[in-house]
């Protein structure tokens, strides 16, 4: 009943997370230019981000998730874009990677490496990627000091590892990457693609659902998040960084 309900939320949604392909743009460019490179797409949710690397780049792209209906989005659009010779879509965990050793130039997840936690992400993917190349996330984080009791309990529960910029910053020469830069995804990238859609989704399920207390918690649930955003948004974001491996 819940996963029904939560695939009935999600099914079809643009996207999964914050993030348009305008900032997608602007995290690649800040790569040097790499020749068909070799992308891995961790998290990838729908793809959007998976099939504009591809566009970008030229090169070949593995988006890997563990929600097949996610996987299944992609896989049409991956089909529609003409996309099948270099971008896959593959049914993996973050957890259970298989890849060689030093097999990807660029690494990429937008707004997954939470799951796995920003510093074990970091050390972990480490490995896969050839010598000199490119890991790219963006992470939900404090953008401010000292943030209000509601939200600070709030992400203390749903996500503990939440840090600030300068915390994140600090931790990546640690973990073997160099900064190349960063930057916080705007407003927009929560609105147009992400909250807006879920919005009006939770709406529509909410009458549909009106005797159904389960399916009515999970929607508040849903739409307790987006309410969090709406007060809080100049406290928290999710912030891009784009890091070399040394
Ligand atoms: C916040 S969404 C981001 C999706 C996508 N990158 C976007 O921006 O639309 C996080 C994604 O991580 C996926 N995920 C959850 N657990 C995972 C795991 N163990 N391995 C790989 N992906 C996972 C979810 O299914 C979801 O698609």
């Amino acid at each position: 009943m819940t996963t029904d309900i939560f695939f009935k939320i999600h099914q079809d949604l643009p996207r999964e997370g914050p993030g348009r392909d305008k900032y997608t743009r602007k995290a690649f460019k800040m790569l040097p230019k790499i020749d068909k490179p070799r992308i891995l797409d961790i998290g990838c949710g729908p793809g959007g981000q998976t099939v504009e690397l591809a566009r970008l780049s030229q090169g070949e792209v593995i988006g890997i998730d563990t929600h097949q209906p996610y996987l299944d989005r992609l896989a049409k659009r991956i089909k529609e874009k003409g996309l099948s010779d270099r971008v896959q879509a593959l049914n993996c965990s973050m957890f259970d990677m298989n890849f060689p050793n030093e097999s990807f130039d660029i690494i990429w997840a937008e707004g997954s490496i939470y799951i796995i936690g920003f510093e074990r992400g970091l050390r972990e993917w480490h490995q896969l990627i050839k010598p000199r190349g490119f890991l790219v996330v963006h992470e939900m984080t404090w953008l401010r000091p000292n943030p209000p009791k509601e939200i600070y309990a709030y992400w203390k529960e749903f996500y503990a590892g939440i840090k600030t910029v300068p915390e994140n910053l600090e931790l990546i020469p640690h973990c073997g990457y160099q900064i190349i830069g960063h930057f916080t995804l705007p407003e927009d990238a929560w609105w147009i693609e992400y909250y807006n859609p879920l919005e009006k989704r939770i709406k529509k399920l909410r009458k549909q659902y009106i005797d159904d207390s389960e399916a009515l918690t999970l929607l508040d649930n849903e739409q307790q998040e987006i309410d969090m955003y709406k007060k809080y948004y100049k406290w928290y974001g999710s912030v891009f960084f784009i890091m070399q491996k040394h």
